[in-house]
């Protein structure tokens, strides 16, 4: 039976990527029908609107989308389309898998790195609600909530217990924020109370980061707060080779969004050299999510050969091959 999904190029580097990740799916045969759904800065400039309601419209119908990065422009402007889109269809739960690809050189030659980052998606710092109170003064409201905090502690012990996962780690800086991590922490822990075979420790953040980087192998689940999630994320992207490769979803009770964590990469975007495994592999998990598990599985393998071989692979991990190449080596593979 054939599969709706909204696909969302995005902008910058998102609708070669998208092109891309589109020619990779198609390869494996399977039925998706693909709801075009464009969102950029101009469309949101023209609408006047976020999140211009042509884009909800097709995500409420399929429930499941496939998208690139949307620049959201800095200190000023819109708000960022993904805070939005996350916020309003309550995509609370934000996973990351972090892996070591075959044959990408990276700082830890010796290490296998395999570690999925479970962020919360909807509050903390990512509220928006920012006030100057007089003239040089603002302020930034920190919101965590108890509700919030569960949702995403017991995705991720859910995940846990599910995937044969040993330990989840949760990250926070409770020591300061005594209140607002504080609460995210007692949530974690009255969760992992319910995982006794769930190992449950916890680190505060500026720990973590420096433990991410000496001793990545050892780490197994991490459970963060919104902001913290946001940047422990794209460190740990540089511990497997950068943000080229890592994928990501954002889930939600009824609706499941699957993006990259890179941005629009507006350096090299329209030059041919975006590395597209990132949303390929976000398509993978799309692809878990929709029950086509042989095609997710048929796809992963093809990129893993693809790097194991290292002849077509992308500027940012070290190859020559343009964007086109690479997919034209993984299509092949899928095919073969
Ligand atoms: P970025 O992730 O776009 O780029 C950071 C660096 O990584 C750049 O040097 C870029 O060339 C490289 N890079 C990223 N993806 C790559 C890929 N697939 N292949 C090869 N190299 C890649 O982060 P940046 O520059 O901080 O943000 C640019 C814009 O993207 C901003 O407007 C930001 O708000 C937006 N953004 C959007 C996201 C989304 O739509 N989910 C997520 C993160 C940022």
């Amino acid at each position: 039976m054939s599969q709706n999904c909204t696909l969302i190029p995005g902008d910058g580097i998102g609708p070669e990527v998208a092109r891309a990740t589109v020619r990779a799916v198609e390869a494996t045969g399977t039925d998706i029908k693909w709801q075009l759904a464009e969102l950029n800065q101009n469309i949101i400039l023209e609408s006047g609107k976020t999140l211009p309601q042509h884009v909800l419209d097709s995500l409420n119908e399929t429930r499941v989308g496939l998208k690139g990065p949307v620049t959201t422009p800095i200190a000023g402007g819109f708000q960022s389309v993904n805070v939005a889109l996350r916020k309003t269809l309550d995509l609370f739960a934000n996973v990351r898998p972090i892996r070591t690809l075959p044959g990408i050189k990276t700082r830890f030659e010796d290490v296998r790195i395999d570690m999925v980052i479970f962020r919360e998606n909807t509050e903390d710092l990512y509220s928006g609600l920012e006030h100057e109170i007089i003239p040089d003064v603002v302020t930034s409201l920190k919101v965590i909530t108890r509700t919030a905090s569960e949702r995403i502690a017991n995705y991720a012990f859910q995940y846990a217990r599910k995937n044969h996962r040993k330990k989840v780690v949760a990250i926070h800086k409770a020591n300061i924020m005594k209140l607002a991590d504080g609460l995210f922490l007692r949530c974690c822990r009255e969760v992992a109370e319910r995982y006794p075979e769930v190992e449950y420790k916890e680190l505060i953040v500026d720990n973590a980061s420096m433990q991410l980087v000496i001793r990545p192998e050892t780490f197994d689940i991490l459970l963060l707060p919104n902001l913290y999630g946001d940047i422990v994320s794209d460190l740990a992207a540089g511990l497997v080779g950068g943000l080229g490769i890592v994928p990501g979803a954002n889930m939600g009770k009824t609706h499941a969004v699957f993006e990259a964590v890179h941005g629009s990469a507006p350096d090299i975007a329209g030059q041919g050299k975006a590395n597209p495994t990132a949303l390929m592999l976000s398509a993978v998990m799309l692809l878990t999510h929709i029950g086509e598990n042989a095609a997710a599985a048929k796809l992963q393998q093809s990129i893993e050969a693809v790097y194991k071989e290292g002849k077509n692979v992308t500027g940012d991990v070290g190859g020559t091959a343009s964007t086109e190449e690479f997919t034209d080596a993984v299509v092949k593979a899928v095919k073969g």
